[in-house]
């Protein structure tokens, strides 16, 4: 029997909620802030960034990181390196969300600013691809608290881009939820939809079930954290019968001190309930995790067998955005893992 480690590492995987800049690590940053700022930070400084206690200090994090990620060459180094770390874990694909919305608010209003950095992250992608067999699609994230026409550029950004590279997958809604729910977004969503794009949706991290039902009713299709679900038996079964997929980050809750501990964290009861929960690592430099190590910890913590360890696995796969074909054909290697 080799070892619960490897064979997590073994186990295809999919990341499905994953921020780019929450992959780029303290050493990163310095290499980042060394081309850009007149006086570089220095590591124990980039690693002091790291050292927030709560939901605000990790949302300025965030925002310190994307700050010195400028050049289409930053883009490309980050998406590199985070696809490395992913393919070194076992991960072969990946839905990767790039907060555009804070490139517009914070750096640049002009929509098409994104166009060279979108050409920077094709090159890690198609690197990724050719040299680690990894799969990505990108997801084009605005942040909810910032004004609306902000978020409606970023969809019309996602849309338009859509049409020409399939890489381009869908949308999401960041930022900090007890500032704004979802239902302002509702054309918005209505509208990407149309332009074919997938919906995900942040939702009940930091609120309650309400803002889960909210994320329903624009059309959300999946759920990024969906902690407070547990609170509503209603909302519970609401989900399971419409398969509805949980993008659960549960080390990342921990870390942002939402939850109190991974053991307490509602994974196993949503998974017992039968809901199509995926685990995932969010923002992975930040919270001192990678998807791997969320394995680990669902089966140390939460005492996940190496079956249903496999069976989230086979959820990633399944809740993915990949075409069928490709689907079966990872959730059989899924199977065949030991
Ligand atoms: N942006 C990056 N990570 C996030 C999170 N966990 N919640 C909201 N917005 C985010
Ligand atoms: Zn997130």
């Amino acid at each position: 029997m080799s070892d619960i480690h490897s064979f997590i590492r073994r186990l295809p995987k999919a990341e499905l909620h994953l921020h780019l800049e929450g992959t780029v690590t303290p050493a990163t940053l310095v290499e980042l802030s060394q081309r850009h700022d007149a006086t570089p930070i220095t590591l124990p400084e980039a690693e002091a960034l790291y050292h927030f206690t709560d939901f605000t200090g990790f949302l300025l994090a965030f925002k310190a990181v994307s700050e010195r990620l400028i050049t289409p060459g930053d883009y490309e180094l980050a998406a590199w390196r985070m696809s490395q770390h992913l393919a070194e874990q076992g991960v072969v694909h990946a839905e990767v969300y790039i907060s555009v919305g804070v490139i517009y608010h914070w750096r640049n209003p002009d929509p098409d600013c994104f166009d060279p950095i979108f050409a920077g992250l094709e090159r890690a992608r198609l690197r990724a691809e050719n040299e680690l067999g990894l799969t990505l699609y990108w997801i084009l994230d605005a942040v909810r608290h910032f004004p609306l026409d902000e978020a409606e550029k970023v969809f019309r950004k996602a849309a338009e881009l859509h049409a020409s590279h399939p890489s381009v997958i869908g949308i999401g809604l960041g930022g900090d939820e007890r500032r704004c729910g979802s239902e302002p977004f509702r054309d918005m969503y209505a509208r990407a939809r149309e332009a074919g794009l997938r919906l995900t949706n942040h939702a009940g991290e930091t609120t309650g079930p309400e803002a889960i039902w909210e994320a329903l009713s624009i059309g959300s299709e999946r759920l990024g954290h969906a902690l407070s679900t547990i609170r509503d038996p209603k909302l519970i079964e609401h989900l399971k019968a419409q398969n509805i997929c949980l993008e659960l980050n549960p080390t990342s809750n921990v870390r942002t001190g939402v939850c109190p501990s991974f053991r307490e964290h509602p994974l196993r009861q949503y998974f017992d309930a039968g809901l199509l929960v995926t685990i995932n690592s969010d923002d992975p430099a930040f919270f001192g995790s990678d998807l791997a190590g969320e394995y680990a910890l669902a089966h140390s913590e939460q005492g996940f067998s190496r079956a249903e360890l496999r069976q989230l696995a086979a959820n990633s796969i399944r809740a993915s955005f990949l075409p069928d074909v490709t689907k079966r054909s990872w959730l059989s290697q899924i199977t065949e893992a030991h």
